[in-house]
């Protein structure tokens, strides 16, 4: 029997510099293209009974890029939450974000306070947009407020367990995703939900991110209905 569709679903968006490369074009060009083909993506998703949607926008290792490149793709952020303030009459899409978004700028900041405001009242699909975003400084940051809790009496020390953990993330209101979905041929996480994805199965695409497409989400999921799901146990055993 086939597994049920999964409720949450990552993707790490990677390819679109050398999809602007191959074209001979610039990154910029190659971003704006990613951006499209996520739009495109998420308005058939919005169609299906998946419920979450987590993806990879710009990690904690992406400021290591050239000054110019995350200008660029700041500015291609803040027309993204623009665009969707615009729509927001029109659409029942639900936008928050993970990540320590205090370094942002506080124009960019205030868009996405607002976009969580609107995004309060909707009851659609949920996207989960990973900004300045990577699992070990999110498990840092948890590690620092349980710290504090423990230094505050609020828990004991001795209370911790992998739910509690999991309840300082920045992922506390969901569910872990069943599938993470990876572009572009590279075959590794780059710090992207390292604890979530403990019991994931993955995917790996050659396709450049502005080139995938609705069916080759189907494709993903397909694979990933016909895996066999273990967690450790043994199928085939009742006891
Ligand atoms: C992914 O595309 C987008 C971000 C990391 C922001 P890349 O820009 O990493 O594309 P490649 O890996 O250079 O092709
Ligand atoms: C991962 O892609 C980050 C995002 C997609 C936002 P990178 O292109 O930054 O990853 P590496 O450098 O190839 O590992
Ligand atoms: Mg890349």
């Amino acid at each position: 029997m086939e597994r049920a569709l999964p409720k949450h679903i990552a993707i790490i968006m990677d390819g679109n510099g050398r999809w602007a490369k191959k074209r001979f074009l610039p990154k910029k060009i190659g971003h704006k293209a990613g951006a499209d083909a996520l739009k495109k993506l998420l308005e058939k998703v919005e169609k299906t009974d998946i419920e979450h949607i987590t993806v990879y926008a710009f990690s904690t290792e992406n400021w290591k890029r050239e000054r110019q490149e995350i200008d660029d793709l700041m500015n291609l952020l803040k027309d993204y939450i623009g665009q969707y303030i615009k729509d927001n009459e029109t659409s029942n899409l639900k936008i928050d974000t993970i990540g320590d978004i205090s370094v942002l700028t506080e124009d960019l900041q205030k868009d996405l306070a607002y976009l969580k405001e609107i995004s309060k009242e909707k009851t659609g699909l949920s996207l989960h947009i990973a900004l300045n975003y990577g699992g070990r400084d999110e498990i840092v940051r948890a590690v620092k407020n349980i710290a504090n809790d423990v230094k505050t009496n609020n828990i004991c020390a001795d209370n911790i367990t992998e739910e509690l953990f999991s309840s300082y993330l920045d992922t506390k209101e969901y569910n872990d995703p069943e599938l993470v979905i990876r572009t572009s041929g590279e075959l590794r996480t780059s710090n992207f939900l390292i604890w979530q994805s403990a019991y994931s199965e993955f995917y790996f695409t050659d396709k450049l991110w502005p080139d995938f497409t609705f069916e080759d989400l189907q494709q993903a999921i397909y694979s990933y209905q016909k895996r066999e799901r273990r967690f450790g146990g043994r199928l085939d055993s009742q006891c």
